[in-house]
């Protein structure tokens, strides 16, 4: 090629580029509103278009993030972006990075990269790449120029254990909504789902040991009407329960959104569909399960007459009815279906419950008393902090964690366990000044059954409490009054979505969001870098992308100006 050839090239390439409107398009804050908010965003000069170019490079370990923001495009823009080697978005891995899900997004006129220093990391970074795209794009197919602004963002999470729980047993939720709940929690980067799969109103996970679990444990004869105790009780059929193939493709699900299952298996309190299944798990097999007054279904009644006295409960509280610590059998029953449960989730943690456990029951029971005679304990506080340590032993030597309620603490830790602090932080703050990890779920910030709506006449049922999302925003997972030395043990924070009143999937959406929008903001980012207003006016932006994606929110956020300030 000849030098003046070559000078012309350079120079045509040159005055191209400058001509670019896309090179040189001055870009506004307000370009920018991700949540959560990410640590360092530069807001720059220029805008990157999806067209028919498009295309990703990515390394073969980076397949699947690659092969998600593709699909995400083509959603936008109703264009196929290639996979191929000389893509201009790049997707990389840089081992050289410091935390495990940090992610570096640039985004020039030309090119874009997103490096992490793992898949996890590349993921976060497609997600805040989601957020600059206009809202529209989650589901339109044809948005005719679609850019990008110009930006260098560097972000890392606070807390390493961000999650978001949902109780299926007191209402069912189909795989295609807990499909649905895991992008939610995606969107957010949540990265731990905590599903409760067993209760006093349904047992929801099938167990091939036990099947009675979900041919009975699995559906009530009923459920009440109304607040507790209830005005009348339906007595619908009610129930529903996940195979082992519809776990793992839920979880294979999660795990391609890089979010950890983690399953809640109940004990030793919380057990009454299970005892109806397999009534010699109750201290007293043949005493009838207790119901609040004249609240039980006509079928039930009938079953009880029939020399069935247990029944799969049908009104909501704590029951006196749980797992007999004073029988071998319990634990045969309790190991054979953790070693089922631990095959299939291949999450470090199994959380086992351990709140609400009334102690009527052992203490009238002369094979607790002999147990708790044994084995030298004082009471049956200390046979419960026995049944936790025992299984907790199990789960230990399968290789696994157990995390509890903050209830395993009475009676003594079980020296392994991680403490899930939802009566507060108190809790919390003696698990970790125990120098045992914590995950902070106070009832007073992460609560999301709680009405979101002082007038709660013009609310849709819900337990009790009052949780509006500026609350949610202000949670801080680790308490100011926990000395620093402690706070190492503080992994993060989770939400709690329980079902008692939330019997459908609309309903689930609306207890959710946007307070999880906010709780994503209170768990990624410092408590000293948040600031309400700012996150009100993204939360504005945030919720074009609820109404694009056809999610149904609370509004009050938007309306109510105390919380606006
Ligand atoms: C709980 O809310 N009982 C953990």
């Amino acid at each position: 090629m000849s030098r003046n050839l070559l000078c012309l090239m350079v120079f045509t390439l040159f005055i191209t580029s400058c001509n670019n409107p896309l090179k040189e398009y001055v870009n506004q804050e307000e370009d920018y509103q991700i949540i959560p908010k990410p640590r360092s965003l530069q807001v720059l000069k220029g805008r990157f278009e999806i067209d028919g170019n498009t295309a990703i490079k990515a390394e073969q370990r980076l397949q699947n993030e690659a092969n998600y923001l593709a699909k995400l495009l083509y959603i936008a823009s109703g264009k196929k972006v290639k996979l191929n080697t000389k893509g201009n978005i790049h997707l990389k891995i840089d081992a050289s990075l410091v935390h495990q899900e940090e992610y570096i997004l640039s985004v020039e006129y030309d090119k874009i990269s997103i490096t992490g220093k793992t898949p996890k990391g590349v993921f976060y970074g497609i997600q805040s790449l989601r957020q600059l795209l206009p809202a529209k794009a989650e589901t339109s197919n044809d948005i005719k120029e679609l850019t990008i602004p110009a930006t260098l963002i560097k972000d890392a999470p606070m807390y390493a254990y961000r999650g978001m729980h949902l109780d299926v047993a007191r209402h069912f939720f189909s795989v295609d909504f807990v499909k649905r709940y895991i992008d939610i929690l995606a969107l957010h980067k949540i990265n731990t789902f905590h599903w409760h799969l067993t209760e006093d109103q349904g047992w929801r996970i099938a167990i091939k040991k036990y099947p009675k679990l979900t041919t009975i444990g699995a559906w009530r004869n009923g459920t009440i009407v109304g607040h507790y105790p209830g005005k009348s009780n339906d007595n619908k059929r009610y129930g529903g329960f996940y195979t082992q193939e519809q776990v793992k493709e839920i979880i294979a699900y999660a795990a391609k959104n890089h979010i950890t299952v983690i399953p809640e298996i109940e004990l030793p309190g919380h057990s009454s569909a299970a005892i109806a299944a397999y009534p010699f798990l109750s201290c007293f097999p043949d005493e009838r399960s207790k119901v609040p007054e004249n609240m039980m279904s006509e079928a039930s009644k009938k079953a009880q007459e029939n020399n069935q006295p247990k029944i799969v409960q049908e009104s909501w509280g704590v029951y006196d009815d749980v797992y007999c610590a004073g029988k071998e059998q319990t634990f045969t029953f309790l190991e054979n279906v953790l070693e089922e449960v631990m095959a299939l989730f291949p999450s470090k943690y199994i959380h086992i419950g351990g709140d609400e456990c009334p102690k009527g029951n052992w203490e009238r029971s002369p094979g607790c008393q002999k147990k708790i005679k044994e084995l030298g304990l004082s009471n049956e506080h200390e046979l419960q902090s026995y049944f936790i340590k025992r299984i907790e032993k199990f789960v230990n030597s399968k290789g696994k964690n157990i995390i509890g309620w903050d209830e395993i603490l009475e009676g003594g830790l079980a020296p392994n366990a991680t403490v899930m602090s939802w009566r507060g932080n108190a809790g919390g703050i003696a698990a970790a000044k125990a120098q045992h990890q914590v995950i902070m779920a106070p009832n007073s910030h992460c609560y999301f059954d709680h009405y979101q709506s002082k007038d709660t006449q013009n609310e849709p049922l819900a337990i009790g409490g009052y949780l509006p999302v500026k609350k949610v925003y202000g949670f801080s997972p680790i308490p100011p009054e926990l000395e620093k030395s402690k706070q190492k043990y503080i992994l993060g924070g989770q939400a709690n979505l329980w079902t008692e009143y939330i019997d459908s999937e609309k309903k689930a959406e609306y207890m959710l969001l946007p307070r999880l929008t906010a709780l994503s903001e209170a768990l990624w980012c410092p408590n000293e870098t948040k600031n309400w207003s700012d996150f009100k006016s993204r939360l504005r932006h945030f919720r074009l992308r609820y109404d694009a994606l056809g999610l149904n929110y609370a509004k009050h956020v938007f309306k109510d100006t105390t919380q606006a300030k």
